[in-house]
């Protein structure tokens, strides 16, 4: 069985090489969920390397999360004037470079300031990605292929959790930190190297008047498809629309779109995934487990994340987006009322440990096949395409803001008012999460950007839900 076989698609639409652009653009997720991983094992080290205080840690920990606000935005500015191409390898530089600093960091202050240049990379790896796999992905897998930065993100995070075991004090004494933190070079060179070889963006290249580009980039990765056709298509929305700009944004045809992005990317953060994965091995500490089960816990939690991404990969051009959103954020919310119920009972020794347990792990497994990779894909599919880099900037920026707005008020929020009121609250932002979807969120399966670009046009994008997995250009070619 080959990978076309199991996407379930026609074969002649599109050439394999189609799939080894998205992996390597896919790359930047690693970057991404390597860095979110990597820094909770390393801070239990650099905390006392340069005796830190609570504070301290917290700044070194959100560094990287202010710096990836910046990043998201101007990060969609630079994809849209330089190219995606260009834009990621800068990138993988940038965090290549950081990567080694923090390593070598000789005071904390350094390393603090080098967690911001990374994080600046990590924002620009957020927004670039997912744009350059949804600009070359052809409409029935693009949602698959969009999905591998998910998979990547949660891929990365496991790296960093065998990094961070591999060198652990045991093995590398106290300095170990150093050589976690320096590992991100590795995966910043396999995308800036990878990168290098493969072609721009073909929406990218008709935008900027590059056509002939364009059109040997589409025949590259479309092998017996109509590229003429694709080409139109393109042509046509690019040709109504001039360069756009942040205000441009604010454009009430766009308004629907600007909602959606912001809005999935608030409740992707409010809805706590990030208290999972930040503090699985504490969580499991306070139910009872000891050191080692929790550890074993946590890395259980970041296999179930890796495993449950792949079968939305495999779900969301056959059910499409807004199911796998529905159930996702539904059994979050049920998730989440039995973990706060856990920690409301007087004993969390024997099942009540494990019922918490096992509602923390399908918790997690509802997050990856919804909010977790469809916010990153509908962002890169939503908006038009003069402005679609910025857009999608402006979409990250709100997701790592939220992302620092959780991080920095979740432990205070469980010492005032307790841990199972705590999750009850993060529930309550997953059931308003349903709401939104429910109300808010249309239908992009099996449509072509430029459709998807129409419906805002024409103000059907809400409720709107083709999906006969046909664009309109390929039904003005069958008939
Ligand atoms: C989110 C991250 C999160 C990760 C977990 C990503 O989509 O943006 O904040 O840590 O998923 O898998």
């Amino acid at each position: 069985m080959n990978v076309t076989e199991i996407l379930g698609s026609p074969e002649e639409e599109y050439s394999n090489f189609v799939y080894v652009v998205a992996a390597i653009a896919a790359l930047n997720g690693l970057l991404f969920g390597f860095d979110i991983g990597i820094i909770s094992g390393a801070l239990l080290y650099i905390k006392q390397s340069f005796a830190l205080s609570t504070f301290l840690q917290e700044v070194v920990v959100s560094g990287v999360l202010v710096g990836a606000m910046l990043g998201a935005a101007v990060g969609g500015g630079l994809a849209d004037r330089f190219g995606r191409r260009r834009l990621t390898i800068a990138g993988a530089t940038v965090f290549l470079a950081g990567s080694i600093g923090m390593g070598l960091s000789p005071s904390v202050t350094w390393l603090i300031g080098f967690r911001f240049v990374v994080g600046i990379a990590v924002g620009v790896a957020s927004i670039v990605g997912p744009l350059h796999i949804s600009e070359t992905a052809p409409p029935s897998i693009r949602g698959s292929l969009g999905f591998l930065q998910q998979l990547a993100i949660t891929l990365g995070i496991l790296l960093a959790y065998l990094v961070s075991y591999a060198f652990a004090p045991t093995f590398a004494g106290i300095s170990g930190w150093r050589w976690m933190l320096a590992f991100g070079a590795v995966p910043a060179a396999v995308l800036g190297i990878g990168m290098y070889f493969l072609p721009e963006s073909p929406r990218w290249l008709v935008e900027k008047g590059r056509d002939d580009e364009a059109r040997e980039v589409l025949s590259r990765i479309r092998a017996d498809a109509d590229v003429e056709g694709e080409m139109d298509e393109i042509n046509e929305v690019s040709e109504i629309e001039s360069e756009g700009n942040l205000a441009d944004l604010l454009e009430p045809w766009l308004r629907p779109a600007l909602l959606v992005g912001i809005g999935l990317a608030v409740f992707q953060q409010i809805s706590g995934i990030n208290t999972i994965i930040y503090y699985a091995p504490t969580i499991l500490k306070n139910i009872g487990f000891g050191n080692v089960a929790s550890i074993a816990g946590t890395v259980g939690v970041g296999i179930v994340n890796v495993l449950l991404t792949v079968v939305a990969i495999l779900l969301v051009d056959r059910i499409g987006r807004r199911p796998l959103l529905l159930v996702g954020v539904g059994g979050m919310t049920v998730m989440l009322g039995i973990l706060g119920l856990g920690y409301d009972l007087p004993s969390l020794s024997g099942i009540v440990g494990y019922v918490t347990l096992g509602s923390m792990i399908l918790y997690v497994a509802f997050y990856a096949i919804s909010l977790g990779p469809v916010f990153w894909l509908m962002i890169s599919e939503i908006y038009p395409l003069r402005i679609r880099g910025t857009a999608e900037g402006v979409a990250s920026v709100f997701n790592w803001g939220a992302n620092l707005v959780v991080a920095l008020t979740f432990l205070s929020l469980i010492q005032r008012i307790g841990r199972a009121w705590s999750f009850w609250i993060l529930g309550i932002c997953c059931l308003a999460a349903f709401v939104f979807v429910y109300f808010r969120v249309p239908e992009t399966k099996g449509r072509s950007l430029e459709e998807i670009e129409s419906t805002l046009r024409e103000s059907t994008f809400v409720g709107s839900g083709g999906d006969s997995g046909v664009t309109e250009y390929e039904r003005d070619v069958r008939e």
